[in-house]
C-alpha cells in the first residue's frame, strides 16, 4: 500500500487513499474495472446483497433529476449463495480494498448474511444497510433507534474478526442519534449517508416516473445537507467515540470531497458521479492529493474535521 498523503487506516483497514466506492453503483465486485483502475481508489463496496434472490422493483426505477437522481432499485440482487459462490472471489484479485453490504428484512436476516461475510477474507469491512423495512413492524431499521441498537448488538455477535460499519439514513430527524444508537450497539465505523426519501411526477401523463412512487435521491443536490449531517454527527458522536465516517453523498470533484474531510470524514464515498463519468474518482484523488499538500499536511487525516479552524 502506498504512504502517500492519502493513505489512510479506515477503523484499522489500510486503504491507499480515501475514496471508497458506494453500495449499488458500481456492481457487485469488479464490474467498474474496465472504466476505472482500481488500483487508483481506496476501496469497492458491493452491493447490498440479501438473503434470498431479489429481482428489485419494476421499471422505472432510475430517473434523472436536475440535482441528481431517484432510484427505487428494490435491492435487486443475486442472494447470498450465488455471490459467494460466483461473484465474490473475483474480490481476491482486486487492488483496492473490498467492503460487503448487507440488507436484510430481519434481523435474522442480517445475521445470516453478515456471518458470511465475517467470514469471507476477501471482504475487509462488513457493512449494514439499514434502509430496509422490517417484515415483523414494517419500521426501517435505520430510522429508530431502538431497532438499530438490537439488530447491531446481534450483528455484534456474528461479526467478530472485521470491523463492523453501518450505513445512516438520513430521513430522521436527529441522525446524531441514529449515530449514538449506532455507537452503542457496536459499530465502528459510520457511512454518512443513504439517499433521501423523494419523488418524481411526470405532470402531462401525470403518473409517477418511478414504478414504486417513491424513491431516493443521491447526487449533487443532497451534497450540502450530508455535510452537515457528517459534521453534526461527528461532533455529536464520532469524534469522541473515535469511529471514522465516511462521507457519502453528491460527491462530484475534489473540493466536495475535501468539503467532507473538513466536516469530520476520514474517507469519502462516490456513487452517483460513477453514472456520469467512471473515472471521477481519479480526479478526485489527483485534488486531494494537491490538496492535502497545499494545506501544508502531511497526511489527509491531519484535516479530518478541522471545519471552522
Ligand atoms: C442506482 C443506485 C443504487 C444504490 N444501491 C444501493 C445499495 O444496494 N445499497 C446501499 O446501501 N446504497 C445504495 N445506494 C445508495 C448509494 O450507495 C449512496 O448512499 C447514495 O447514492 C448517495 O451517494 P451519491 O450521491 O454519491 O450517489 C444506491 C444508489 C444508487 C444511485
Amino acid at each position: 500500500m502506498s504512504s502517500g498523503p492519502l493513505s489512510i487506516h479506515l477503523a484499522g483497514v489500510p486503504l491507499t487513499n480515501p475514496i471508497v466506492l458506494a453500495a449499488g453503483t458500481c456492481g457487485y465486485v469488479d464490474e467498474i474495472a474496465d472504466a476505472l483502475p482500481l488500483s487508483r481508489i481506496g476501496a469497492v463496496t458491493s452491493k447490498s446483497i440479501t438473503l434470498e434472490p431479489r429481482e428489485g422493483n419494476a421499471p422505472w426505477r432510475i430517473v434523472d433529476s436536475p440535482q441528481g437522481m431517484l432510484n427505487a432499485i428494490g435491492l435487486a440482487n443475486v442472494g447470498l449463495n450465488e455471490f459467494m459462490q460466483k461473484r465474490l472471489p473475483a474480490a481476491r484479485a482486486l487492488p483496492c480494498s473490498f467492503f460487503g453490504s448487507v440488507a436484510g428484512h430481519s434481523v435474522e436476516e442480517y445475521l445470516t448474511v453478515a456471518e458470511r461475510f465475517d467470514a469471507a477474507p476477501e471482504i475487509a469491512i462488513v457493512e449494514l444497510n439499514v434502509s430496509c423495512p422490517n417484515t415483523s413492524d414494517g419500521l426501517q431499521f435505520g430510522e429508530h433507534p431502538d431497532a438499530l441498537r438490537t439488530l447491531l448488538r446481534a450483528v455484534k455477535q456474528v461479526v467478530k474478526s472485521k470491523p463492523l460499519s453501518v450505513k445512516l439514513s438520513p430521513n430522521v430527524g436527529d441522525i446524531v442519534a441514529m449515530a449514538r444508537a449506532a455507537v452503542d450497539g457496536g459499530a465502528q465505523a459510520l457511512v454518512v449517508s443513504n439517499t433521501f426519501s423523494a419523488m418524481a411526477i411526470d405532470v402531462e401523463s401525470r403518473a409517477f416516473r418511478l414504478s414504486r412512487g417513491r424513491g431516493g435521491l443521491s447526487g449533487p443536490g443532497i451534497h450540502p445537507i450530508v455535510v452537515r449531517m457528517v459534521h453534526d454527527v461527528y461532533l455529536g458522536v464520532a469524534r469522541e467515540a473515535g469511529v471514522p465516517i465516511i462521507g457519502l453523498g453528491g460527491v462530484c470533484n475534489w473540493r466536495d470531497a475535501a468539503e467532507f474531510i473538513l466536516a469530520g470524514a476520514s474517507a469519502v464515498g462516490m456513487g452517483t458521479a460513477l453514472f456520469i463519468d467512471p473515472r471521477a474518482p481519479l480526479r478526485v484523488v489527483d485534488g486531494l492529493d494537491a490538496w492535502v499538500r497545499r494545506q501544508g499536511c502531511h497526511s489527509i487525516a491531519e484535516l479530518v474535521g478541522r471545519a471552522g479552524s
